[in-house]
């Protein structure tokens, strides 16, 4: 079978790495790819966001199966162009992506369906929004509607905080017209997992847990990013937890949004906050998380092409998953200063180290390769290292271990990915 991936990220090149492992591919082309996917698959120029050209590509080199890894293609409609066309593709169609592109529609999804989720308004008024902060209780949350980069949510402890972010979002639009309507909900305490799973239009199966660090600097300091860190399985999503979610959470979002006709096949991830009163949904995307997949994956014993054409044909319910019964630790080296400004176009030397070393990765995110085969940083966040251990511990160790393998200048990572469970447990 010849593969098509769309997206240039780590996730893409976890999910190339798991892809070529299948002997179902023959052939993996990656657009735009980047310089670490390249050493798996051809890299072809064309952008996540030129549909037409991408589906052009896949249908002039008789690409059986395309997988969509990002989020701005899947909301912004790939699929359907691809189907249209009679191209087989893996992801949600666009009014199923609204489960990510649209915060409002999804809180309205859970009201309706009864899908345990914090309690929240929609605005698409910054004055009404304004006037309802007065009465609210604080800490509040604002969260633009729209795709932000992960960036637009805001915890806000006073009034006089949360004002300033409605006028941000809604009135000086910091997101862009993602805070053209809002969300304001309200603050759950308690302890983050993120779930992953695959489905079908009806049927879920869903992925062993894992949690991101999203903060830039050691003990969640620092701004939000787009992810410095995960690991893999939360040890506090236990079986009581599962049983809850599959009953409350998992199952119910599948049919909600096959009776709203808008059948969801792809990749749900379910945010959540196990709070007192037990889990809730935070957010849903649409797609694996980046970093999350890069330490789901690795530790996924099915074929993934299998699970994806399941999906693709509604034949999942014949399929279990199977997990490792291990853990695993991404951290990700990133440019000294991201997520606001750094340099790139530093070479990276010590990738070879990664070539025999079982259980240890190397996946690239921002990283460019030039013609005389050198890798150079190409981003805020240019690679993501994930080693596999018998329990989180080791896996911890092992992965900080192989983050000194490679070296490059102004190379930063989190000293604290997994720490903090670690020793909770
Ligand atoms: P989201 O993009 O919706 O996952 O939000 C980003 C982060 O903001 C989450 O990972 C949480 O840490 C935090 N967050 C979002 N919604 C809430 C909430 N209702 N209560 C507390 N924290 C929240
Ligand atoms: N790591 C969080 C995300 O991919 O949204």
């Amino acid at each position: 079978m010849k593969v098509l991936i769309v997206g240039s990220g780590g996730r893409e090149h976890a999910i190339a790495y798991a892809v070529a492992k299948s002997p179902r591919a023959e052939k993996i082309y990656c657009a735009p790819g980047n310089g670490g996917i390249g050493q798996l698959a051809e890299c072809v120029d064309i952008g996540a966001m030129e549909f037409e050209r991408l589906a052009a590509f896949a249908q002039e080199h008789a690409i059986d199966f395309t997988i969509v890894g990002m989020d701005d293609p899947l909301v912004g409609g790939i699929v359907d162009v691809f189907e249209k066309r009679g191209l087989k593709v893996f992801g949600p169609r666009k009014n199923a992506a609204i489960l990510e592109g649209s915060k409002a529609f999804s809180k309205d999804l859970m009201k309706k369906y009864g899908i345990p989720t914090a309690g929240y308004e929609n605005f698409t008024d910054a004055d009404k929004a304004l006037e309802y902060l007065n009465t609210a209780k604080y800490p509040i949350v604002l969260k633009a509607d729209g795709l932000a980069l992960g960036k637009g949510v805001l915890i806000c402890n006073t009034l006089e905080e949360a004002q300033a972010g409605v006028r941000s979002i809604m009135q000086e639009k910091q997101f862009g017209s993602a805070g053209n309507r809002m969300v304001i909900e309200e603050f759950m305490t308690g302890r983050e997992v993120s779930v992953l799973s695959f489905v079908d239009g009806k049927t879920i199966r869903t992925m062993t847990s894992a949690q991101d660090h999203k903060r830039a600097k050691d003990g969640d300091q620092g701004l939000n990013t787009g992810g410095m860190g995960t690991f893999s399985p939360s040890p506090f999503y236990t079986e009581e937890v599962d049983a809850f979610c599959q009953k409350y959470i998992y199952q119910p979002t599948v049919d909600a949004m096959a009776a709203e006709g808008r059948p969801f096949t792809g990749i749900i991830f379910f945010g959540l906050m196990l709070t007192e009163e037990g889990p809730r949904v935070l957010e849903y995307n649409a797609r694996f998380g980046d970093p999350e997949a890069q330490v789901v994956l690795p530790r996924m014993k099915n074929d993934l092409l299998e699970v994806m054409e399941a999906c693709v044909e509604g034949t999942l319910d014949k399929i279990e998953l199977q997990f490792e019964d291990n853990a695993a630790v991404c951290v990700v080296l990133a440019s000294e200063g991201y997520p606001v400004s750094y340099e790139k176009g530093f070479e990276i030397k010590g990738l070879s180290a990664f070539e025999e070393a079982e259980g240890y990765y190397c996946f690239h995110a921002g990283t460019k390769k030039c013609p005389d085969g050198r890798i150079l940083t190409n981003g805020g966040r240019v690679l993501g290292i994930t080693a596999k251990g018998a329990d989180l511990k080791e896996a911890r160790a092992n992965a900080y271990q192989a983050a000194q393998w490679v070296e490059f200048e102004n190379k930063y990572m989190r000293q604290d990915i997994g720490k903090a469970i670690d020793e909770a447990t």
